[in-house]
């Protein structure tokens, strides 16, 4: 049989988490139906040798590997890159990746912090023709979908408030060993923001809820950690941080409470989104991540929490049957697919309109992270930039 799809031909920097997850994504491509393009991994690079082996095992495509990532920008046989590195490393290789103008699915925050993040900005306004963007997988599930299109839809009347946030709890373990993303030369300065602020911002931020201040109380918890010798060491950054945004939208003001935690007792990923309305509610959180609650209201009507468990709804047509459930890998899936979509059609051409998270919402989610840094170090209300 002849593939008639549209190869898309990808190299793949840093194959630790979120390396794999990209090949395996890749590699279940036959999960999806009806579309005209297909990732095709052929380079793969990481400083660390011993990564190599799960991917060479996996994919027979691989025609380069290689400890350098300037080796896969030079090569012919690539058309775009998977960035997964630790945030320090995030502005040079970005930028290399795009002046050589190969197209960049890069991973967040897109830079250690909002000098580096502008950086990257200024190389993706010198190549137009490169398509850049930012992964961020949780809008893709089919809960945070419904949320947006009652976002479009202007449902909520008056929104009442928003609180949205990315819980997470294996820092509560005081042994857990430490590693890049609890040191503030590698994760950066936003401590738990830098790791997982992209994720529930981005849903807020693609409906136009730029805070134009905000006043945020980080904490750092747990101290000092054991490293990879068992010695205790220093752990500076921050393991939760808590965001109370004003935002003024084009029609009212409303409070937006933004929540990255390491250590939130109990909560294994959890990503959830609230948006309370005078004429319509909404809830989704991944914590109960078929269910989806809503709450219509007409003045003097009752007022009753709806329950819907959700099947598989899926942007991009899939062979999973509608009346199973979604998952994590399931989300990756259809970023990836919306991203190779764009990078085959073009934003207006796409099969569906959601496209994966922008440079500018990368920027924006910085301005905001750099606001949160300054309120927390002056206790004091900080005004976030109006953003480009
Ligand atoms: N989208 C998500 O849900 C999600 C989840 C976790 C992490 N991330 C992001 O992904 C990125 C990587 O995180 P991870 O969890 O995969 O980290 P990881 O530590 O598991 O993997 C990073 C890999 O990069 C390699 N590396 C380091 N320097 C390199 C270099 N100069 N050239 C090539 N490879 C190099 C390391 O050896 C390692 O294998 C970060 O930006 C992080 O914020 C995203």
């Amino acid at each position: 049989m002849t593939d008639k799809r549209k190869p898309i031909r990808f190299g793949v920097i840093g194959l630790g988490l979120m390396g794999r997850e990209f090949g395996s994504a890749a590699a279940r491509w036959c999960h999806l139906l009806n579309l005209d393009f297909v990732p095709v991994i052929t380079g793969i690079c990481d400083t660390n040798e011993k990564m190599f082996g799960w991917f060479e095992s996996n994919f027979e495509t691989i025609q380069l590997k290689t400890t350098n990532y300037q080796d896969l920008l030079n090569s012919r046989e690539i058309d775009a890159i998977y960035c997964a590195v630790p945030h320090h490393l995030h502005q040079q290789v970005f930028i290399d990746i795009i002046r050589a103008g190969k197209h960049l699915l890069g991973e967040k925050p897109f830079g250690i912090d909002l000098a580096a993040n502008e950086a990257i900005l200024s190389e993706i306004q010198r190549q137009p023709n490169v398509l850049v963007r930012c992964s961020s997988e949780f809008p893709f599930f089919p809960g945070p979908q419904r949320v947006f299109q009652a976002i479009q839809a202007s449902r909520f009347g008056k929104i009442i408030e928003v609180e949205c946030g990315l819980l997470h709890s294996s820092d509560l373990n005081p042994n857990k060993t430490i590693n890049w993303k609890r040191m503030i030369d590698k994760n950066g300065e936003y401590g738990c923001m830098g790791d997982l602020g992209m994720h529930p911002l981005h849903i807020p931020l693609r409906a136009g809820w730029l805070p134009v201040s905000l006043r945020a109380m980080l904490s750092n918890i747990v101290t000092q950690r054991p490293n990879a010798h068992g010695e205790m060491v220093p752990c500076e950054t921050w393991d939760n941080a808590t965001l109370v945004c004003d935002v003024e939208s084009s029609e009212q003001t409303f409070p937006m409470t933004i929540r990255t935690y390491r250590i939130a007792p109990g909560e294994a990923n959890t990503w959830y989104i609230r948006i309370l309305g005078t004429e319509f509610s909404i809830e989704y959180s991944t914590k109960f991540h078929k269910t989806l609650r809503t709450l219509p209201y007409t003045a003097g009507g009752e007022q009753a929490w709806h329950m819907l468990d959700m099947g598989y709804e899926a942007l991009y047509p899939a062979i999973t049957g509608g009346i199973f459930e979604f998952g994590f890998s399931d989300g990756l899936l259809q970023m990836w697919a919306a991203f190779c979509d764009e990078l085959a059609h073009g934003r207006e051409g796409m099969m569906q309109p959601f496209y994966c998270a922008t440079p500018e919402e990368t920027h924006q989610q910085h301005l905001i992270l750099t606001a949160a840094l300054e309120s927390h170090r002056n206790r004091s209300v900080a005004p976030v930039a109006s953003g480009s």
